[in-house]
């Protein structure tokens, strides 16, 4: 059995609250979170993790403070700009996904531009999910699938019926493996609307630990406890054992 789980997403939470304990702006501590985030990819990369996606702004962020949002779009252009060659020197792949079509230009194309530069890399995958919502990603799902379906009406063709695979071909995170395990920081324990239809059978850690505070420790510690529980994806035990 695989104890290390393949695919490790983080809700990066807390932020603005280790900011507002040391009586500082928000920013403060998204710009704290982005040394996090750097120890985080580094860890991954070390471990051998395949897939690492970070919830690193959701549609439903549009609606903060304009200064909170500005400062956040220039710290995760700072950051891709600062880590280029790093990400270049760890051979990571990485990826943007989200509705990228509300960002302004000129960090739709740094994100492009750092997207093909590491197109060919085959180390680590680094996904950060930027003005990405769950709803949103089913929704645009489904607008593709009826295309599709009135593409094959005008054509006269029946489709066959409707698969999980074939939706999930349509989804943003196509040819990216669900993840096997969730990590949301500062001890709240939502979902907050991220990957809804790929979390079906993920695992969830909720630890304490703010956002900015979060070192390499805190994800051993995130992957022991993944070790240690049994997924069973609806099957029973024995059945497990058994196959
Ligand atoms: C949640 O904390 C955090 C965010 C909305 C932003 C996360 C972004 C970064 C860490 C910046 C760097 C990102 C990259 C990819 C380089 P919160 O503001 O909701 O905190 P609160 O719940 O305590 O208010």
């Amino acid at each position: 059995m695989n104890r290390i789980p393949r695919h490790v997403s983080i809700i990066m939470d807390g932020n603005g609250r280790w900011a507002k304990a040391r009586g500082m702006e928000r920013l403060y501590g998204h710009k704290e979170g982005s040394e996090s985030v750097r120890a985080t990819i580094e860890f991954a990369a070390e471990n051998r993790i395949e897939y690492l996606s970070l919830f690193a702004f959701s549609e439903e962020n549009w609606n903060r403070p304009e200064d909170e949002v500005n400062g956040l779009m220039q710290l995760m252009v700072d950051a891709i700009a600062a880590e280029t060659a790093t990400i270049m020197k760890n051979n990571i792949k990485f990826r943007a996904i989200g509705d990228l079509s509300k960002l302004s230009e000129d960090i739709a194309k740094k994100i492009y531009n750092a997207e093909e530069m590491s197109s060919h890399n085959t180390g680590l995958n680094l996904i950060i999910f930027l003005s990405y919502a769950g709803k949103w990603d089913i929704l645009q799902a489904a607008e593709k699938y009826s295309e599709e379906v009135l593409r094959a009406y005008q054509d006269g063709r029946t489709l066959p019926k409707l698969t999980a695979d074939h939706f999930n071909s349509l989804l943003s995170t196509k040819g990216i493996p669900d993840p096997d395990l969730i990590i949301r920081t500062s001890g709240e324990q939502r979902i907050s609307n991220y990957l809804l239809w790929q979390s079906a059978y993920s695992e969830f850690y909720f630890p304490e630990v703010l956002w900015p505070d979060f070192r390499k420790t805190h994800f051993q510690q995130a992957l022991d406890i993944f070790a240690q529980r049994e997924r069973r994806f609806g099957k029973t035990g024995d059945q497990l054992n058994n196959s």
